[in-house]
């Protein structure tokens, strides 16, 4: 990151203008003069209140950042004023631009974005604002507050798609609504206009909904998995302390036009008919009897629980969409659809009965008829439903949009259909992935998705008529929050992938360069530390190698890779926490490369996560190797982990600790051939599920070096 400013200085004088805007705009001519950005210098705007607020709101953003104070903004109906004072229009005006497009002709005296929209007049505001807040950041220290030099340009800028979305989960883990605030101006900073705000899940409930309290009393809270907090009681009710919290409609009011002023549409997800445990943990009527009522559940994964298809569900539900149309004024609303395991529609008579009644020949006819109905009753009220693919399968509802997350099946067969479709495809825009192997990125999925691989998503779907290619509306990055369990890591998980999706979604994909795209979000990063944006580094930043004879799990190979998390150990409650990466189907770990000619004096460092996973029968796959032990043993290995037992490490001294333990050393005796070793778990439980986290390999001393011992192939375990 040293080399920001000078690489921001090196181009400042051939292509500022094309180092400083995210997303990349389409056209941009620099016409080789300056443009001094001073205090005081006039705002004027022309096209009513519109732009006016436009104008405030850039004049805020530049006071804040570089600094700059210009006059308060004049409404005019002038054509221009004065000739030679310099000045920044801003004119709202019908004209030739697309929606959301935008034009910002930089002279020497005069800025002017012009736009046919307030939201491209607001692009427009962006990109200058941009321009000088780059420029600033190149400009000589202790100057950039006083004044800043911009190029003179042109541009002419239009999105490629409409919906630039960005999906945060608040339900796994619960937000401030100041930092959905803060999400809010970082997303309009980069363009993008539509905030999918995930509030219903198995595990919370987040969303007050008036006429059904327990919604949030109950739906919002739940004792977090595992041991650690099953221990912390919480003084005040003698029981496990409670984690969730909710968004009060007067404060979702306030955020929905927090968003609207920056040109953002939040679009809401109310999950149906499955993901609803929490729903119906606080209205048990509402589902098929198995919820443990009052009792938010904590693991992760896919529940099976699901609404029942009653009239007075569909009630339920009706009722609940008329609050959240009043609360959320965008045409679109989410409803989920996605992983609705169909096991109790299928066990339960009673479902089973409604289905012939209604002459639905299956489960998935059913959740199809389901969202059909709803589906329905949204476009009564001039709303248009958005679902995951799932909802496909059933038949597609007419006027649908599906949101493709099974890669881009989805958007095709949608698209063929006539239905509109965005793109959201797991594993490339899901931002739960970690963005690099280093063992400091935080807590989440295991598998990488760097800064190049998101810019790399392809969003060009294959397969698809030009005519079909317009029913494709959108690109969208989503934040899942299961292991995101604090805000500064939402926001490094988010950032700056979401820049990349910002670009996907507005720059045509024949002017996409990554190399560019890097450079442009390095030079950005003075301004994202000046608005706050604690963005990943792991682009940017390579760490050191581990020592030779130390390795943490992450840097270690895993020995599969089934469903690999880079997981957080559930202890303490407070203050830091070990953190595995872990193939939870198969806790085992590789260490290639290693020099055992010596022998070695081993040291490992083992931890336990609650196996809180809702995975179904795939547990039954997990298997792990008889124990020799009452707590099972750690087993080193040689070669592969068929290999000759090297060392067996008994875990008792670590299975009532909640932190990571060392185990007491033990010596590997010498071993000719041996280059690689593995680590695995034996044991009769997986949960809680043991993970190795660091392993250190000393080397003897030369007073015990002993000859190599060719002739033995097992190793010594004390
Ligand atoms: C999803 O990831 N279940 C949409």
């Amino acid at each position: 990151m040293a080399n920001v400013a000078n690489l921001a200085g090196r181009r400042a004088h051939w292509a500022l203008a094309l180092v400083a805007i995210i997303p990349a705009p389409r056209d941009v001519v620099e016409t080789g003069g300056q443009f001094t950005v001073a205090p005081g210098i006039a705002l004027t705007t022309r096209g009513g209140d519109a732009a006016q607020q436009v104008a405030v709101q850039f004049a805020e953003r530049l006071a804040r950042h570089p600094g700059i104070r210009l006059a308060p903004p004049v409404v005019s109906n002038a054509p221009s004023a004065a000739a030679g004072a310099s000045r920044v229009v801003f004119e709202l005006q019908p004209g030739d631009q697309k929606s959301e497009g935008y034009r910002l002709v930089v002279t020497p005296d005069v800025v002017t974005v012009t736009a046919a929209d307030v939201a491209g007049l607001r692009h427009g505001a962006v990109t200058l604002w941009q321009l000088v807040a780059t420029s600033a950041a190149s400009a000589t220290p202790g100057a950039a507050t006083r004044a800043v030099r911009i190029p003179t340009l042109r541009i002419e800028d239009a999105p490629q798609f409409g919906w630039r979305g960005l999906m945060l989960d608040s339900t796994r883990h619960y937000q401030s609504p100041a930092f959905i605030e803060r999400t809010l101006d970082w997303m309009a900073l980069h363009k993008l206009n539509v905030l999918h705000w995930h509030l219903t899940d198995d595990q919370a409930w987040r969303l007050e909904i008036k006429r059904y309290p327990k919604l949030t009393e109950i739906g919002a809270w739940r004792v977090p998995a595992g041991r650690a907090a099953e221990r912390d009681i919480d003084p005040t009710t003698g029981k496990p302390r409670l984690y969730g919290g909710y968004y009060s409609q007067e404060t979702v009011r306030r955020i929905v036009r927090y968003a609207a002023e920056r040109g953002i549409t939040i679009v809401p997800e109310i999950e149906m008919p499955g993901h609803a445990s929490a729903a119906l943990a606080a209205y048990p009527e509402l589902g098929l009897g198995v919820v443990t009522p009052g009792r938010v559940p904590a693991d992760w994964g896919v529940y099976a629980n699901l609404f029942n298809v009653e009239e007075p569900t569909f009630g339920f539900l009706e009722n609940v969409l008329r609050e959240v149309m009043a609360l959320f004024p965008g045409t679109y609303i989410h409803v989920g659809g996605d992983e609705a395991v169909k096991d109790q529609w299928r066990t339960s008579p009673r479902v089973q009965q409604r289905m012939r009644e209604l002459g639905v020949r299956d489960e998935a006819a059913l959740q199809g008829w389901f969202v059909a109905r709803i589906g329905r009753f949204l476009d009564q009220h001039g709303r248009r439903l958005v679902g995951w693919d799932e909802i496909l399968e059933g038949g597609i509802p007419a006027d649908a949009t599906i949101m493709s997350w099974r890669g881009v099946d989805g958007a095709r067969t949608a698209a063929q259909s006539g239905h509109d479709a965005v793109l959201a495809a797991w594993p490339t825009l899901y931002f739960d992935n970690r963005q690099g192997a280093a063992n400091t990125e935080p807590p989440g999925r295991g598998r990488l998705v760097t800064l190049r691989d998101v810019y790399g998503f392809d969003t060009r779907v294959a397969g698809l008529t030009e005519e079909q290619l317009r029913h494709l509306i959108g690109v969208q990055g989503n934040v899942w929050a299961e292991h995101i369990r604090t805000e500064e890591r939402v926001e490094w998980m988010t950032w700056p992938r979401a820049a990349a999706v910002a670009e996907l979604g507005w720059t045509p994909a024949t002017q996409r360069n990554y190399d560019d795209f890097r450079a442009r979000v390095m030079a950005a990063q003075p301004w994202y530390r000046a608005v706050g944006i604690r963005a990943a580094t792991s682009e940017f930043e390579t760490p050191p190698p581990p020592p030779a004879n130390v390795r943490r799990s992450q840097e270690l190979e895993l020995c599969s890779d089934k469903l690999v998390l880079n997981l957080e150990d559930d202890g303490p409650v407070a203050g830091p926490r070990a953190r595995f990466l872990v193939d939870i189907m198969n806790p085992c770990w590789t260490w290639s490369d290693v020099d055992l000619e010596r022998g070695a004096t081993l040291v490992a460092d083992v931890g336990q996560f609650p196996f809180n996973f809702q995975i179904g029968k795939d547990r039954d796959a997990i298997v792990l190797a008889t124990p020799a032990t009452a707590s099972g043993e750690l087993e080193v290995r040689a070669t592969t982990c068929d290999g000759a037992l090297l060392a067996s490490l008994p875990l008792a001294p670590a299975q009532d600790r909640d932190a990571v333990t060392r185990l007491p050393a033990v010596q590997l005796a010498p071993q000719a051939t041996t280059r690689a070793l593995c680590f695995r778990f034996t044991g009769r439980t997986i949960d809680p599920m043991w993970a190795l986290d660091r392993v250190e390999l000393q080397a003897p001393t030369s007073a015990d070096t002993a000859p190599p011992n060719s002739s033995s192939r097992t190793g010594v375990a004390r």
